[in-house]
């Protein structure tokens, strides 16, 4: 027969259990961890890197080139990006209407490097978006 002793034993665990499982399900402590700042700051730190990397890759388009024979090259100051990128969403004379930062972007890709368009969101997209915004952080 078990004992009277064990059983309260068995039901103090589980009380314990369930009541620590309850505690990590918390909204107030899950959203902590989701915001857990070096998860963030590293996911973004990722994607401006591989943006850095697609803007000055000769393989993002088709034709060799890449976005630096134009932008950020020595010989044509005007043509940074740093100060520019910041006025998105604006009216784009080529689309006559309003677009934005993703749309220019990839009306260059296919213009200038004879690329594919990418999904509005894509992962790259998205990193070359958050690399031409990180030189905005730096100019000012
Ligand atoms: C052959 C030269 C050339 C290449 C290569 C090129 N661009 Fe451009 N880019 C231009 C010119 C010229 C303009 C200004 C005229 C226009 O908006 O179409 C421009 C404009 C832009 C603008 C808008 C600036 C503003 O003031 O609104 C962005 C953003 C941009 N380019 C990003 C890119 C990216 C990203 C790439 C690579 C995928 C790239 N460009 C490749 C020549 C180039």
């Amino acid at each position: 027969m078990v004992s009277r002793h064990r059983i309260v034993a068995v039901g103090f665990v589980l009380v314990l259990a369930a009541a620590v499982s309850g505690l990590r399900s918390w909204p107030a402590l899950r959203a902590q961890d989701a915001a857990a700042p070096t998860t963030g700051a590293d996911a973004l730190k990722k994607a401006v890197e591989t943006g850095n990397a697609l803007f000055r890759s000769g393989t993002f388009g088709t034709n060799g080139r890449s976005c630096t024979k134009c932008h950020e090259n020595p010989r044509k100051p005007a043509m940074n990006l740093g100060k520019r990128v910041g006025n998105y969403p604006k009216w784009d004379r080529r689309e006559g209407k309003v677009i934005t930062l993703g749309q220019k972007l990839n009306q260059m890709l296919s213009r200038m490097l004879k690329g594919r368009a990418e999904p509005l969101g894509s992962e790259k997209l998205v990193a070359l978006e958050a690399y031409l915004m990180s030189l905005t952080r730096q100019a000012d």
